[in-house]
């Protein structure tokens, strides 16, 4: 068994958190928390062991919820910890577990060249083993790479042009935005995003625009790839249909946004209506010999929680790429069911 400790436990780690819980061969032996709230509460009602940061200890006591220590504490029985707190907190957090030689993955909000590896599952699982940082990419990054990696391998991509329409916030973030105004984020041009792809696809060339809009549901990419060979619809969706972790959206679905995909989710009864699968709308898909088209969805919260499973697999057990999403895929329950 792998002893997993959760650092961060908000939109991300309470995800990873309940994944870990899935896994046969992993055990959560605590997550933690800064402040004593609903998800602490949560927390302690799922009995996951919770810990705090020393400074919150009297307020968690005041509050009346039963923690088990402080993080430093956490650490003592961890063989890896998934550090996913905000942005900047886990590379400071990484000096610590560094001390302590625990094995640590980061999330996307870190920098690409703070970590010793980007992890992303199906583009370049092997780059992580036996790492001792490694950073998940973007819930971005890792849509665009689990598209990308297929395509460059039977294709070949001369170069890749993706707008992406960012969510403006998560839907537990009040104070997120805009609420009336599309952002250009950055102005500038193109945006990090594709340099941030290419930490786990380094031979492709890729432009990103991104823009950020009033919805808190999903992202959409909007994606032009020049491909190398010659391609035709027929074989492109097939390529991709055989992807555990894309769905293709079939216009008998009769889906036309980011809405109708998360109300497939919840009406199958996905915990937090999490769609941890590309959704790339099969219609969509256009190739005029090397030149395609397509649009995907990309459910920010949730596309990031199968990789850091594997990325935990990759850095402390000897485990191959096809053996470890095998059985995240599975025992999550990946799949639309299509
Ligand atoms: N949200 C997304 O859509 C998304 C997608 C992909 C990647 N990411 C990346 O994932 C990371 C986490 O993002 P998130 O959206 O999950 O953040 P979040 O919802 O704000 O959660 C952060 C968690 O970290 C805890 N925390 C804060 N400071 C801490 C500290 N010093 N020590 C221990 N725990 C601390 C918070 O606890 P309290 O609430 O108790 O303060 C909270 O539970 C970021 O790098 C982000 O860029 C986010």
């Amino acid at each position: 068994m792998i002893n997993v400790a959760v650092n961060g436990y908000g939109t991300i780690g309470k995800r990873v958190a309940d994944a870990i819980v899935q896994q046969p061969d992993m055990k959560l032996i605590g997550v933690s928390k800064t402040r004593p709230n609903h998800e602490a509460i949560t927390a302690v009602e799922k009995k996951y062991p919770l810990y705090v940061v020393k400074e919150s200890k009297k307020s968690f006591l005041k509050a009346g919820i039963k923690i088990e220590g402080t993080v430093k504490e956490m650490l003592d029985g961890a063989d890896i910890v998934v550090d996913a707190t905000p942005s900047g907190v886990g590379i400071k957090n990484y000096e610590l577990y560094k001390k302590l030689g625990i094995p640590t993955i980061v999330q996307g909000g870190e920098s690409k060249d703070a970590v010793e590896s980007s992890f992303n599952a199906r583009a370049n699982f092997e780059s992580s083993i036996g790492k001792s940082l490694v950073r998940v990419v973007s819930c971005n990054s890792t849509g665009l790479a689990r598209l990308l990696t297929p395509i460059e391998e039977v294709y070949g991509i001369e170069q890749v042009r993706a707008t992406l329409v960012r969510r403006g916030a998560d839907p537990g973030q009040p104070g997120g935005g805009p609420i009336n105004d599309v952002i250009l984020d950055p102005v500038h041009l193109p945006s990090h995003h594709g340099p941030d792809v290419k930490s786990v696809l380094p031979g492709i060339n890729i432009d990103t625009l991104a823009l950020k809009v009033p919805t808190t549901l999903m992202h959409i990419h909007v994606v032009n790839i020049t491909l190398k060979g010659d391609a035709e619809k027929a074989g492109m969706c097939e390529l991709l249909s055989g992807e555990s972790r894309i769905h293709m959206v079939a216009a008998e679905e009769e889906i036309k946004g980011i809405a109708g995909l998360k109300e497939l989710a919840l009406d199958l009864g996905r915990p937090r209506g999490d769609l941890w699968e590309n959704c790339v709308w099969e219609e969509s898909v256009s190739v005029d010999n090397k030149e395609m088209y397509l649009f995907q969805a990309i459910h920010q919260e949730a596309d990031v929680v199968p990789e850091n499973i594997d990325a935990i697999r990759a850095m402390v057990k000897e485990c191959g790429r096809e053996e470890s999403m095998e059985l995240t895929d599975r025992t999550m329950g990946m799949g639309l069911g299509r």
